[in-house]
């Protein structure tokens, strides 16, 4: 559609209705309203990104198995980006924030619809920055900016689309330990001394996994403590 407030809001909607195949994709050229993590905003010029959502129903995966459909997703991103930009550093920063050189290029906001103890539906949000190259006073890259060239983004949106469709194929096959190792394997700071806010909190730490339930490993000088995404600033 041309303008819509969030794709995620629209694509929770359609998902409730019983008609709703898997799979179903909203995609959007102008987002008003777009949403991010732990309430933020998603900001992006009109026509020049990716912004979509799809409907995904992942019955074969347990709730407290979700992050899995994280990691999946986030690995689909990353292979999409790699494949455009060869040569460059792409990597994740915990939970799902796609870098390409340290530099944020892509959002992923997902959102669970839980019944009881099985999935119903996900609806998997993805923002790319394709062709935007100026992003005010925020540190963030572009297909664009690194690629050098402008992307055809009906062309982009479909290559994104098989990436993750593949990885979600993976996930579904159970292939559950290969996708664990390369989303730990790509995570950005992994192993590097770096600080940490929780609450007004600052701590020296290092991050050196994530678990079973997406907490954030992390070893400080003292002991070895997990985070969730809602309790640590990296
Ligand atoms: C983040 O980095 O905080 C996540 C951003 C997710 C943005 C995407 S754009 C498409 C979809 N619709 C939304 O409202 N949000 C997601």
């Amino acid at each position: 559609m041309p303008e819509c407030h969030s794709t995620n809001s629209i694509a929770s909607e359609l998902s409730q209705m019983t008609d709703c195949a898997e799979g179903t994709v909203v995609i959007t050229d102008n987002q008003t309203a777009g949403r991010g993590q732990k309430g933020s905003l998603w900001m992006t010029s009109p026509g020049q990104n990716l912004t979509f959502s799809v409907v995904l129903k992942p019955s074969f995966l347990m709730p407290k198995d979700q992050f899995l459909l994280s990691m999946a997703i986030s690995l689909g991103v990353m292979d999409y980006l790699k494949s455009e930009l060869g040569s460059k550093q792409v990597k994740v920063k915990w939970p799902n924030d796609v870098l390409v050189e340290s530099k944020k290029i892509s959002g992923v906001l997902i959102e669970n619809h839980i019944q009881g103890n099985s999935f119903d539906s996900s609806i998997v949000g993805i923002g790319l920055n394709v062709n935007q190259t100026t992003f005010g006073d925020i540190t963030a890259t572009s297909l664009r900016l690194e690629g050098g060239c402008e992307y055809n983004l009906p062309l982009s949106f479909t290559n994104l689309l098989s990436k993750l469709e593949s990885r979600y194929l993976h996930l579904k096959k159970g292939k559950v330990d290969m996708l664990r190792m390369e989303y730990i394997d790509a995570l950005f700071g992994v192993n590097e001394g770096r600080f940490f806010w929780t609450g007004n909190t600052r701590f020296e730490g290092v991050i050196t996994g994530v678990d079973d339930f997406g907490c954030l490993k992390v070893d400080s000088a003292l002991e070895q403590k997990k985070f969730s995404a809602k309790e640590i600033r990296v």
